[in-house]
């Protein structure tokens, strides 16, 4: 197991989700070589719960670090899970179309995609032109 799929998977024990029972850990690997973790945060308030992805990548931003080499997300679910669309928009903002995804669960299942393949025609940057 790679071990940034240890990260996911270490962080994902401190998810806060009393009201799904659903925890969720992401680690970010940045191109200049940093991780960053995150995991699920919910809500009494449901929809201001924020997903492991999201914390991830603010940790990322937050010290400075702006583009995402790799990302690995684990749940502890029979189906592998993907990251909602939500995500796959934060994700767009900081990765390349080839950026690696690795969504994985605790029985050792796994499944690898690209940000391009999750959320192809992406509105991002490039598309609002020169600044
Ligand atoms: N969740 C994530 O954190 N990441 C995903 O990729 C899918 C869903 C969270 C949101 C919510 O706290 C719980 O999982 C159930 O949807």
């Amino acid at each position: 197991m790679s071990d940034l799929l240890k990260k996911a998977k270490t962080v994902r024990v401190n998810a806060h989700a009393p009201y799904s029972n659903f925890k969720v850990g992401a680690a970010v690997r940045s191109v200049d070589g940093n991780d960053f973790v995150g995991c699920n945060v919910e809500n009494a308030a449901y929809p201001e719960g924020l997903c492991a992805e999201a914390g991830a990548i603010a940790a990322m931003i937050a010290a400075g670090d702006r583009q995402v080499k790799e990302i690995c997300i684990v749940a502890d679910s029979t189906q592998l899970i993907t990251p909602c669309g939500g995500c796959r928009q934060k994700l767009a903002e900081f990765s390349e179309t080839d950026t690696v995804v690795l969504v994985a669960n605790l029985s050792g299942q796994s499944l690898q995609r690209t940000v391009g393949e999750l959320l192809p025609d992406s509105f991002n940057p490039d598309r609002l032109g020169p600044l």
